[in-house]
């Protein structure tokens, strides 16, 4: 089964309007001939739509960093997945362990926000990943099933071949510790393995490993088996 590499950026809450303007257009101008993967920025939601402007005949494609569950309403703050799709966003990440720390994102919101991404013909990418605390107690696998199983309990027939799930350890988020190709390829091939009883796109859904991705680590990080790309956050900010 091949799978198209997908390269994902999310800026996170960086950049000056400017300086996102100026990233977007150098990476446009460096991947012009670029037909091997997938791109896809995620800027924060001030930067979507002048971003989505620059790079409007491009291959490049730009994904929200969250979204709400509902789709209009009062919730002062938030974004429905119809306004990131309306300033050119096609996908949206949902259950980053950043909006599950500070912002009581849980696997059940995570649910009803891949319901709400799909009803906006988002293509979701699923956040999962273990605390440091987790892996040293033995966790990890357990915590990754919990996380897929009731992240999609009862939405299973809505998993699509598009759907993308990332891999990013808690403990390798903006700490500079990254996780091992052994490590990541372990925890991505559970993750294969889980998804195989939930839905029959397991061979074709890509998972992102995320986490402390530099440019001397990530060429054997995508060469194992079970990974498909890499969600980068600080180093694609460069
Ligand atoms: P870093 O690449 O800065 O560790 O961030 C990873 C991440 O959280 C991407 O979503």
């Amino acid at each position: 089964m091949t799978r198209k590499i997908v390269i994902a950026g999310n800026w996170k809450m960086n950049t000056t309007l400017e300086e996102g303007l100026q990233l977007a257009t150098s990476i446009r101008n460096k991947t012009e001939k670029t037909t091997d993967l997938d791109i896809i920025l995620c800027p924060p939601f001030t930067h979507l739509h002048p971003v989505s402007q620059c790079l409007e005949n491009s291959a490049i494609q730009l994904g929200g960093q969250t979204l709400h569950m509902q789709e209009k309403g009062a919730y002062t703050g938030d974004i429905s997945g119809t306004m990131l799709r309306q300033v050119g966003c096609a996908h949206v990440l949902i259950g980053h362990s950043e909006q599950r720390q500070y912002h009581q994102e849980t696997n059940h919101s995570v649910r009803e926000k891949y319901i709400a991404a799909l009803k906006a013909s988002l293509i979701p990418i699923v956040c999962v990943g273990e605390s440091q605390e987790e892996r040293e107690s033995g966790q990890t696998f357990t915590v990754l099933e919990t996380q897929l199983r009731e992240g999609f309990q009862g939405i299973e027939n809505q998993i699509q071949a598009s759907c993308i799930i990332a891999y990013e350890p808690v403990w390798a988020i903006g700490t500079g510790l990254v996780a091992t190709p052994q490590q990541a390829q372990e925890a991505h091939a559970f993750i294969r393995q889980t998804l195989k009883s939930i839905t029959p796109y397991a061979n074709e859904i890509r998972l992102l490993y995320g986490g402390s991705i530099k440019p001397d680590n990530f060429s054997q990080i995508i060469q194992q088996e079970d990974i498909d790309g890499g969600l980068i956050g600080g180093a694609s900010l460069t």
